[in-house]
């Protein structure tokens, strides 16, 4: 969470930094604020709410540092956005990540002299360089970075200095590499139309990037310096732009047409080769948050049904309450979009710690999932812009189905199953299917609650349509199990309250016999699948493609969420408190 972009060049900062910080929105959008260096002096704006809604402001200087805030202490306001400066206002910082020893490292500071001007953690780290600057900027910052704890990135400016100076402990920041200048982000989309060129930043490195030099890049604990590689980007740019779509949410929505497919575009024997490692693992453990979380939860079932595998899952936040069975030969399945989540990240930290292999499904190449795997699969779906996750989703699904199919010791008959289902996903997303769906939405969308019920792999898809709903309209939706539905969520059935069914496959006749209970309660049931029940009050028509029937399934719930999400004139693509990547813990 948190946008963070940093420019060193000779051009003026403020126009690229403000160009930039756009871009990088989606990591969160509370507040924002610029700070440049111009004439030996540090020149600051900051606003409340998006940047996108503020007109631009320029400030004098050719280097400069930008911030995008996800509100982790301290209200949304102007005072608690950054940068940050120091009680002399000779350096500001910009910070992504929590302090998690900040409330002492405060109390010292204030006891100190310091005077805080915010109620942030990130504040701090402004007046703790300032204690050390008799080290000089560069060592400054390898003292304050040995100070705090927690997972930080961390982008300095100093009136005298020609340049940033940038850390990193569990956060990420990448460099972009252009003509005679140099960016440093969070995300590289924010200097992507600049330069694909970057240099990687691994945890407990710190950058100096001096105006007309080399970046330098340096170990913090031992000073040493540490050469780094020009990668470059092979992404679009115009791929990471809504085109002629209202919102990015529906373009990628549409573009599943094209990324399961992409997804199954994998290296036959890297599968095979992964899949024998699942098979030879003493115990095998699915791990990711949120959506993706719900794609483990999904890979449970598939492994069970497909390769008649026990694996476990577990929501990454909830992973060290299992570390005690992580053993040497276990392995970890993980899954992520940004592959920078926090609790995800720790999850993978823990679990190399005891030795256990680390395998990743992950959208972001280069991201730290991706170094810190022992092998990664990309699943290709292209950027992700908006902060619900859609064409992720099904590709992460796709490359499950591969490992369980190729675990099962039937790779082809796993592809031919994701090609009829990629193909009947392009057949389905047609202008007059989008309509129908936005014609159920309008018949639901002043409800404040929406239930969704599904039995086997359409239970967690139940859970993941909740997330859509919620997080696209902000109308209250609960996901079961269709068969835990009796046991007590039943009592809040009333007249006409919307229930989802999801159907298509064996367990359907059970789904159904739920959904007349729902019915003779007065629900009004939305059904899901390839055929039609007298039950169904609306039917939303998937093809059958047996037991892919989630990839199927999810795309036109996240529809209807879209178009819930539009008639209640939310933020679509920014939804109220929450951003793409979660950072903190
Ligand atoms: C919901 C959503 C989130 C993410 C979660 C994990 O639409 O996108 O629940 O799935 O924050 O993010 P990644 O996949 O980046 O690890």
């Amino acid at each position: 969470m948190c946008g963070i972009i940093g420019y060193v060049g000779n051009k003026e900062a403020s126009p690229i930094l403000h160009e930039s910080l756009r871009k990088l929105e989606y990591r969160g959008y509370d507040s924002y604020g610029f700070a440049t260096i111009d004439k030996n002096k540090v020149w600051i704006r900051k606003g409340k709410g998006k940047i996108s809604d503020a007109g631009f402001e320029k400030i004098p200087g050719t280097i400069g540092i930008a911030h995008t805030r996800w509100a982790t202490h301290g209200n949304v306001s102007k005072a608690n956005s950054h940068p940050h400066l120091d009680c002399q206002k000779k350096l500001a910082i910009i910070h992504n990540g929590i302090i998690e020893n900040f409330d002492k490292l405060k109390k010292g500071l204030v006891r100190r002299g310091h005077k805080l001007r915010s109620q942030t953690d990130s504040e701090i780290i402004a007046h703790l360089l300032e204690e050390n600057m008799d080290a000089g900027l560069e060592n400054a910052l390898k003292r304050v970075m040995g100070i705090i704890e927690g997972r930080s990135a961390i982008l300095v400016v100093k009136d005298d200095f020609d340049g940033i100076v940038a850390a990193r402990k569990g956060s990420p920041i990448i460099v972009g590499v252009g003509d005679n200048e140099y960016f440093i982000a969070s995300d590289i989309p924010a200097f992507l139309k600049k330069t694909n060129n970057v240099m990687y930043i691994d945890d407990g490195e710190m950058v100096v990037i001096e105006n007309g030099k080399t970046p330098r890049f340096v170990n913090i604990e031992t000073g040493k310096s540490i050469s780094k590689r020009l990668i470059k980007i092979d992404w679009d740019t115009t791929q990471a732009e809504k085109g002629d779509y209202a919102h990015f949410m529906i373009k990628e929505i549409m573009e599943q047409k094209e990324t399961i497919l992409r997804a199954i575009n994998q290296d036959d024997k890297e599968i095979q080769k992964v899949a024998k490692a699942i098979n030879n693992a003493f115990g095998v453990f699915l791990t990711g948050c949120g959506t993706a979380g719900n794609v483990c939860h999904t890979g449970e079932y598939i492994f069970s049904k497909i390769a008649k595998k026990h694996v476990n899952y577990a929501v990454s936040s909830e992973f060290p309450s299992y570390d005690d069975f992580i053993a040497k030969k276990t392995l970890v399945l993980t899954v992520s979009q940004s592959g920078e989540t926090a609790d995800l990240l720790e999850a993978v930290t823990d679990a190399k710690k005891k030795g256990a292999k680390v395998i990743s499904l992950v959208n972001v190449k280069g991201s730290t999932l991706d170094r810190v795997s022992d092998s990664t699969f990309l699943i290709n779906a292209g950027p992700e812009k908006a902060v619900a996750s859609t064409k992720a989703t099904t590709a992460q699904l796709a490359i499950m189905y591969l490992l369980a199919y190729a675990s099962a010791g039937k790779l082809n008959e796993g592809k031919r199953m994701l090609l009829d289902v990629a193909s009947k996903t392009n057949d389905m997303l047609n202008p007059r299917y989008d309509e129908r769906i936005r014609k159920i939405a309008e018949k639901i969308y002043k409800k404040k609650n929406i239930y969704i019920i599904g039995r086997s792999t359409n239970y967690p898809m139940a859970l993941e349509s909740a997330i859509k709903i919620m997080e696209v309209s902000y109308i209250h939706a609960h996901g079961f199990a269709a068969g835990e539905l009796k046991h007590g969520p039943i009592a809040l059935i009333d007249k006409g309250a919307p229930v989802i069914v999801l159907c298509g496959d064996e367990s359907d006749k059970d789904s159904i016999s739920n959904a007349m209970e729902v019915k003779a309660r007065g629900g009004l049931i939305i059904g899901v699948g390839p055929k039609k029940y007298d039950v169904f009050d609306h039917w939303i028509k998937t093809p059958d493609v047996g037991v892919g029937s989630p990839m199927v399934n999810i795309i036109p719930v996240q529809l209807l969420a879209y178009h819930l999400g539009v008639l209640r004139g939310c933020n679509i693509d920014m939804p109220r408190n929450l951003a793409k990547s979660v950072t903190v813990k």
